[in-house]
């Protein structure tokens, strides 16, 4: 029997590529940045598809690829792969949840500190030439409290982070047992305490038909006047005209915004905002996390196509 085609759809970390070697029997076709209709011109008897998050799996691919068995996705979030599509196929989908866990929390951290004294503002003043000393009087993080919206693996980064700040912090989700929350140094509450209380509050959940508009203007009318709010999940959980509204009456001080409602964005209107921190969804931009997710997703696509192994399979509407 020849050698088994895996695609890979989107760059993965050279280690990642390496990983793929110790699978003796299995071949890659490493062709990234094809349009739909390449890819599904291209995709063949591929029975692996490696994608990060530009490639869109959508049903028509995945129905091109004819021999497909496996899906896998560098990185946590599956908004990019018609998971119900491929299940009806038979095909398994699998991710790398934890694996660029630390260099999105950092990231949300960062947004926190930046809001904080509002740093990207008094660095474009300077680039502009002018000490604007006065301007620029911000607050600190330690004694405020951050209320947390999930505390999966991106979430737990940010708690372990903010509790050694010295933050108060309190947390929101129905997936975790009070305990595992007592171990971050966090107390598990509920959303209405999380967004009524809350100094700053952080959005560590995935889009779903529960969190999709979460942050809309009854919402914001809630919050604290004067709240920071970090958005390194998700676009669609923050419905982006409201929060622009809430900048705008004063209730949110400053916005960190990482992620879109359409990446790149339709509408620049949130990102151009003089209060949002902006930056195009990097995340898991970080070397550490490159490497990790792409030997992690090497290996568990490797032992399932050679021993049926399943590690990390998304189910379809998780
Ligand atoms: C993820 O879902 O893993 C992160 O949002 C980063 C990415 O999109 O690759």
């Amino acid at each position: 029997m020849g050698k088994r085609k895996v695609f890979i759809a989107d760059t993965l970390a050279t280690e990642g590529i390496e990983e793929f070697a110790s699978f003796p029997d299995l071949e890659l076709v490493v062709k990234t940045g094809l349009s739909p209709e390449k890819l599904i011109s291209e995709l063949g008897d591929a029975v692996g598809l490696v994608v990060r998050s530009a490639t869109q799996a959508t049903r028509e691919v995945i129905a091109s690829g004819t021999a497909l068995k496996v899906i896998g996705r560098a990185g946590a979030g599956v908004d990019n792969i018609d998971v119900k599509a491929a299940s009806e196929r038979g095909i398994v989908v699998l991710n790398t949840p934890g694996a660029n866990a630390e260099g999105a929390g950092e990231l949300a951290v960062a947004m926190m500190f930046a809001l904080a004294r509002d740093l990207a503002r008094a660095d474009a003043t300077m680039k502009a030439g002018k000490w604007d000393k006065k301007s620029f009087t911000g607050c600190e993080l330690r004694g405020k409290t951050l209320g947390l919206v999930g505390i999966g693996n991106v979430g737990s980064v940010v708690a372990r982070c903010a509790v050694g700040i010295g933050m108060k912090v309190i947390a929101c989700d129905p997936f975790v047992a009070p305990e595992k929350a007592a171990a971050l140094g966090l107390r598990l509450t509920d959303f209405e305490e999380v967004i009524r209380t809350s100094d700053f509050v952080s959005l560590h959940s995935p889009r779903t038909e529960q969190t999709k508009g979460l942050f809309n203007a009854p919402t914001f009318a809630k919050m604290k006047k004067g709240v920071f709010l970090v958005n390194c999940a998700r676009g669609g959980i923050v419905v982006e005209k409201d929060l622009i509204a809430a900048l705008d009456n004063g209730i949110v001080r400053g916005a960190g915004v990482d992620v879109f409602d359409k990446e790149p964005p339709e509408d620049w209107a949130l990102a151009k905002h003089a209060r949002v921190i902006a930056s195009p969804h990097i995340g898991a931009a970080t070397a550490e996390a490159q490497v990790n997710v792409s030997v992690m997703i090497a290996r568990q696509i490797g032992a399932y196509l050679t021993r049926g192994e399943i590690v990390n399979a998304v189910k379809a509407g998780a």
